[in-house]
């Protein structure tokens, strides 16, 4: 009895391994043009990289295999480039619009809807709403704004210097790309007596952990674990990028007026 169900199980796997094959088989057509790993190819499976050490080993791969190699990671299959010629035709293409659910869906969970997650002729369409903002033109008007920060930045130095309170640098260059995207983006510098800018320059970089951790670590795809991932470790993170929604929607609206009255 016991040995009819090992055969069963076998042959469960046997025939998800085939579906996986035939669904992957494009891509592992093209692991016979690249480098990769023969083990991850077979098996269709590959190890989980936590957003922690992802970039360092996909450096490492890259430095060990060269500029394109197709590999597994879990059940995904993907291409790993630093080929630009590559990159090139990956980002001008038509056909490459849609984005791969398994990362997309992490973005999706941590930001909701907007340019980043939305797909194929939705995104298309907001996309090139925002070419405007992209003209050379427009952002030679940004130099004044970036001459300023960088004064900005120095004034601030000096002063941490001079009053010996050592802070680290990377807190400043966090302040300051937060007080330059206010302005370029939203057109103003935010009101200090409503905003603090140190703890939204501190809470943005959680933000940014937790985005990295919905869209690479695979337990968040799971909405019932997530909800309580949100309520807890990452409520202030969730937090802040609710305040920045209420803010980009606020700036939308006032440059959809713009637009309308022009
Ligand atoms: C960022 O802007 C605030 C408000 O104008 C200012 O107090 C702060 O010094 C700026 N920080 C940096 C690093 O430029």
């Amino acid at each position: 009895m016991s040995l009819v169900l090992i055969y069963s199980v076998i042959g469960l796997l046997v025939i998800l391994w085939i579906g996986k094959r035939w669904q992957d088989r494009k891509a592992i057509g093209l692991a016979k043009h690249f480098a990769s790993n023969k083990w991850q190819i077979l098996l269709g499976f590959g190890p989980l990289l936590g957003p922690k050490v992802m970039l360092k080993t996909f450096i490492e791969i890259a430095h060990n295999n060269g500029k394109n190699m197709m590999l597994y990671m879990g059940p995904y299959i993907f291409l790993l480039t630093s080929d630009p010629a590559v990159i090139k035709d990956v980002t001008a293409s038509k056909q490459c619009i849609d984005k791969p659910a398994p990362v997309y869906d992490g973005f999706s969970n941590a930001l909701s809807r907007g340019l980043i997650t939305l797909q194929g002729d939705h995104w298309s369409r907001d996309r090139k709403i925002m070419n405007p903002a992209f003209k050379v033109k427009n952002i030679l008007t940004f130099i004044p704004i970036f001459n300023r920060k960088a004064n900005a930045l120095i004034e601030c130095i000096d002063e941490d210097i001079e009053s010996g309170r050592k802070t680290l640098l990377l807190h400043f260059l966090r302040e300051m790309t937060l007080n330059i995207s206010s302005e370029t983006i939203i057109g103003r510098q935010f009101d200090e007596t409503e905003h603090d800018i140190k703890l939204y320059s501190q809470r943005c970089t959680l933000a940014m952990e937790y985005i990295c951790e919905l869209s690479t670590n695979f337990i968040y795809l799971n909405g019932f674990v997530r909800d309580i991932a949100k309520k807890t470790i990452f409520k202030e993170s969730s937090e802040m990028i609710d305040i920045l929604h209420s803010v980009i929607v606020e700036v939308s609206k006032l440059k959809h007026v713009h637009i309308l009255r022009n």
